[in-house]
């Protein structure tokens, strides 16, 4: 089937177009620079670029596709979780398209995008900068490390989903930001860590790994927060500034912290469910110390780890939501009343999208 992806849940205006699992076309209006101004991203310029980037970015991933309008099978969106005025940019436009092409709609869940973003497959082999994944052996263990979510889940099978740990306060991603800016990194800072983390040596530094006596694959990354402005705070009290190398070193520490949290609260998750894989999705599976603990972790529970075929389908994207929107197209699972769907800024896993319902 192809299938055209649009999702505007965020800071980014994405659209994709799939041919089943394969990617043919995969863009991206990126929205960074104005709010690295910012420091952060704001809901209402969020909106008003989404409005002004929609209609080329759609037109450019048919482009570059090579597929135009009545070669299209169906319309995937993302209905939820993100930005309520944001996702909104993204279903007002579906519908029209929608209505405009006579194209059936599939309402998708952004979480279920990042899920299944490690069955996605390049068009061509060398886009890819590891094996792609044709098949994963369910039952799985879904690992969704983003800047909004922190989730286990149970992988049933495709559409059969069960969270078994979350984060109870900060996304993983959010602390990496959270703790980038303080120290100077900018935003978002995830990747600026993780190459100072390179840097960074064993020093003095520790941080305390959260949660560690509560027996659920929960986690909690808002205590490194914290435990990182003690760190720095006294540093910086001496001179003034941090120096390079301490940036480095506050880096390598919060990020050894975050990874053995993460790890020990998703053996907890293995230890209490039986699976045959690791799917890892989300901002933060690009992380390349977070991928090696996680590859040595499948290793221990011999069980197969997945990733995305690319860096690019880890971060927010419409390919994913394309894919997970084929899903359910060849299931018949397509939004009865596309006029009736609403954005669903909370929406969990396993949840009806809301609208859907007549
Ligand atoms: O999945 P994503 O693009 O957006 C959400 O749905 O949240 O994830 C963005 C998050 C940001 O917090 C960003 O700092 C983080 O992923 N991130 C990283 C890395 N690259 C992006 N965190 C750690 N290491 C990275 N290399
Ligand atoms: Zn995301």
């Amino acid at each position: 089937m192809l299938i055209l992806g649009i999702d505007t849940s965020f800071d980014d205006t994405a659209a994709a177009v799939v041919q089943d699992t394969t990617v043919l076309s995969n863009v991206l209006s990126s929205q960074l620079p104005i709010y690295q101004q910012w420091g952060g991203v704001v809901p209402r310029l969020a909106r008003q670029s989404h409005q002004e980037n929609i209609d080329a970015t759609i037109a450019l991933a048919l482009k570059r596709a090579g597929i135009t309008w009545p070669e299209i099978d169906a319309i995937a969106v993302t209905a939820g979780p993100g930005l309520a005025i944001a996702l909104e940019v993204g279903i007002a436009k579906a519908q029209e398209l929608a209505k405009l092409h006579q194209k059936p709609l599939v309402a998708v869940n952004h979480m279920e995008g990042h899920l299944l973003s490690v069955l996605a497959h390049p068009k061509h082999n060398q886009e890819a900068d590891q094996e792609t994944s044709p098949s994963v052996d369910f039952p799985a263990m879904a690992v969704l490390i983003s800047g909004g979510h922190t989730q286990f889940v149970k992988v049933e099978g495709i559409g059969n989903y069960e969270i078994v740990g979350e984060t109870q306060d900060d996304a993983m991603g959010e602390a990496f930001d959270k703790v980038g800016r303080m120290l100077g990194l900018g935003y978002p800072a995830g990747a600026v860590v993780e190459q100072m983390a390179e840097a960074g040596t064993m020093s003095q530094i520790v941080f305390p790994i959260p949660m560690q006596a509560v027996k659920s694959a929960d986690t909690s990354f808002s205590g490194l927060k914290t435990a990182a402005m003690r760190i720095i705070e006294p540093l910086k009290a001496t001179k003034g500034f941090l120096s390079q190398q301490e940036i480095a070193d506050v880096a390598y520490a919060f990020q050894k912290a975050c990874i053995i949290h993460l790890t020990k609260k998703l053996k907890f998750a293995l230890e209490n469910n039986s699976v045959n894989a690791l799917m890892v999705g989300g901002g933060v599976a690009a992380n390349q110390a977070v991928r090696t603990a996680l590859r040595n972790l499948a290793k221990s529970y011999g069980i197969s780890v997945y990733f995305p075929y690319t860096k690019k389908l880890c971060a927010d994207n419409a390919a994913m939501i394309a894919v997970a929107g084929c899903f359910m197209a060849e299931s018949g699972r397509y939004f009865p009343d596309p006029d009736r769907l609403d954005r669903n800024p909370t929406l969990r896993l396993g949840q009806v999208v809301s609208g859907s319902l007549q």
